[in-house]
């Protein structure tokens, strides 16, 4: 029998590292350079211990851009905010389970306002927190460091974690996309892809390259 196929791996570059000056240049950079999806970083000051932006930024962003807004919600609660961020333009809502108060009814409301619900795991956030709500979920995104700032060291001990939910999402038999957030690099990429992610999220590696598109491309793991 030959060998599965390999699993496409999609690059959702982290705006939290581009030039906040040139914003609308940047994501035009980042499409031009081959990204897959935009990964916008929200984050409170309360949640996690950084201040990020919030819908107003994704407004006047999704005039620049047809690339799919991922949305990683580092905000407590974050059920308050869905409609402005789904009004803003997001098209994937991520949400922590810890923000709270009820995951299951957030991940419902993100589907009844038609957008892709997501949960998002901390390095100590067991894989059983998303095993109850799987049936509404399309992005699992398991953090590769704690939440909260760009340039981190990855985590190894999350691969086994990565795996794992591999083998979670294909019980279901769905398509349901398995991302990774801090600390992919180069060097750590492919350790993840073959752990079992099919995104990769990824602030400095990309915007921290002289070349977007070798840096995107160098991740994804064809030829620069
Ligand atoms: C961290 C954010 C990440 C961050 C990743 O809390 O969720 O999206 O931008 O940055 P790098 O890729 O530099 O680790
Ligand atoms: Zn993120």
């Amino acid at each position: 029998m030959p060998p599965p196929a390999p699993r496409p791996v999609r690059i959702a570059p982290s705006l939290l590292s581009a030039d906040f000056a040139r914003l609308a240049e940047e994501v035009a950079a980042i499409e031009r350079a081959g990204a897959d999806w935009l990964h916008l970083d929200i984050m409170d000051g309360h949640f996690v211990p950084n201040i990020t932006f919030g819908p107003p930024l994704l407004r006047s962003l999704r005039k620049h851009t047809r690339l799919p807004f991922d949305v990683h919600l580092m905000i407590a609660p974050a059920e308050p905010y869905l409609k402005d961020f789904a009004d803003a333009g997001a098209d994937h809502m991520l949400v922590h389970p810890e923000s709270g108060p009820h995951l299951h009814r957030a991940l419902h409301t993100i589907a009844a306002l038609g957008k892709t619900p997501g949960v998002v795991l901390n390095p100590a956030t067991p894989v059983e927190s998303v095993a109850w709500v799987m049936d509404l979920v399309e992005v699992v995104l398991v953090m590769g460091v704690d939440p909260g700032f760009g340039g981190q060291a990855f985590l190894t001990g999350q691969l086994g974690k990565i795996a794992r939910l591999r083998q979670m999402i294909d019980a279901t038999g769905r398509a349901i996309a398995l991302s990774v957030d801090g600390g992919v690099n180069p060097a750590t990429a492919p350790r993840i892809v073959e752990a079992g992610a099919d995104v990769l999220v990824a602030g400095s590696a990309v915007f921290g390259a002289p070349d977007y598109a070798r840096a995107i491309a160098t991740l994804r793991g064809g030829a620069a």
